[in-house]
């Protein structure tokens, strides 16, 4: 039984997931399946501003290190997620930014996380989630984020210039959710994403991609097979490469008997990564996370079953047992 990983790389793509450094530390066997079937690695949380940078000037990238180890030992790629996110603040960095900052505080910032990582990170979300559902702003760019407000919307191009200075071999990305669906609110995000990409592009900004997170909502939202390949080719015909970074199916609230929504999350992975994948500018997929025994799903309060069942998001299930959704993902190589 070939791996993901092996199966993504016979098509000459990655397939790889989240994980956090103290689960793989502490639980062996699911360790064991990372390493067999994920060809590139990304933090779940070491590489946030609110891990790294904890305390001011207290820089903690043991649990970064940590990963970037195990990647390393199993023939891995990292990934590096992320330098700029408004949700991922310390609150003295947040309070800082609110204080008439010198724009140093982000280049310095860039510099140090990602010039040690220099040369180990396959890529890069530079900055994540800049904007907002809708169209609040004639951008639609975040405005009420802190970087915004510290900076306004040069920030952007600002960190992908100091990112790309602080470590040329990584390819640098613009990761974002919520543009797979034929919801209108979700046009309003792709209409920005493009117009946001676009002027960077234009600019000259040092952009080699978009990631598509992949946070699916089989049932609560609609999926549009002509829409995202619409979108997708509009974001390969700006010149960028397309990675599926955060691949995961919220399955509250959904059917009671798990075996349906297993099916209903497998078919519409299968749909998802059927487009993606058949756009030549996409190369790989990320899930976020392998196993329903870890998973953000069963922890978020706008996600998680009320009666503290295991969301089954992922594509193996609490007891590293393959799910329909693996089986979804294997036929989509
Ligand atoms: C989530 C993690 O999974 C959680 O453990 C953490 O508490 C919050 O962040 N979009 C992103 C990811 O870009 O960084 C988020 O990860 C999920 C949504």
């Amino acid at each position: 039984e070939p791996s993901l990983r092996q199966l993504a790389a016979q098509k000459g793509l990655l397939y790889g997931c989240a994980a956090s450094s103290n689960f793989l530390a502490a639980d062996a066997p699911f360790a064991a399946l990372v390493a067999e079937q994920a060809g590139i690695l990304v933090p779940e949380r070491e590489l946030k501003q609110y891990v790294v940078q904890k305390k001011e000037g207290a820089w903690d990238f043991s649990g970064a290190e940590a990963l970037a180890a195990f990647a390393a030992k199993n023939g891995q790629k990292f990934r590096g997620h992320t330098l700029v996110w408004a949700s991922a603040l310390p609150p003295w960095l947040e309070q800082k930014l609110g204080n008439n900052p010198s724009e140093n505080l982000l280049t310095d910032m860039i510099a140090r996380e990602c010039g040690r990582f220099r040369g180990r990170v396959h890529s890069w979300d530079v900055v994540n989630e800049a904007v907002v559902p809708g169209f609040l702003h004639p951008d639609g760019l975040q405005t009420s984020s802190p970087w915004y407000q510290a900076f306004g919307e040069g920030y952007i191009a600002t960190a992908f210039h100091a990112a790309r200075e602080a470590d040329p071999h990584a390819l640098l990305f613009y990761n974002d959710y919520s543009v797979e669906m034929r919801e209108s609110w979700q046009g309003g995000r792709r209409t920005a994403i493009l117009n946001l990409l676009e002027k960077l592009k234009k600019q000259g900004v040092p952009i080699d991609g978009f990631g598509v997170q992949g946070h699916l909502k089989p049932f609560l939202e609609h999926f549009d097979e002509e829409i995202f390949a619409a979108f997708l080719r509009d974001i390969a015909g700006l010149g960028l490469k397309i990675m599926i970074t955060e691949l995961d199916a919220t399955d509250h609230p959904g059917p009671a008997d798990p075996a349906q929504r297993d099916a209903a999350i497998a078919s519409l992975t299968r749909r998802f990564l059927d487009v993606s994948l058949d756009n030549p500018a996409t190369i790989g997929v990320l899930t976020w996370g392998l196993s329903d025994r870890y998973s953000w799903l069963s922890m978020d309060p706008s996600r998680k079953w009320p009666d503290g069942q295991l969301s089954r998001g992922l594509p193996y299930d609490g007891d590293l047992k393959p799910k329909p959704m693996r089986e979804a993902i294997a036929a989509a190589f």
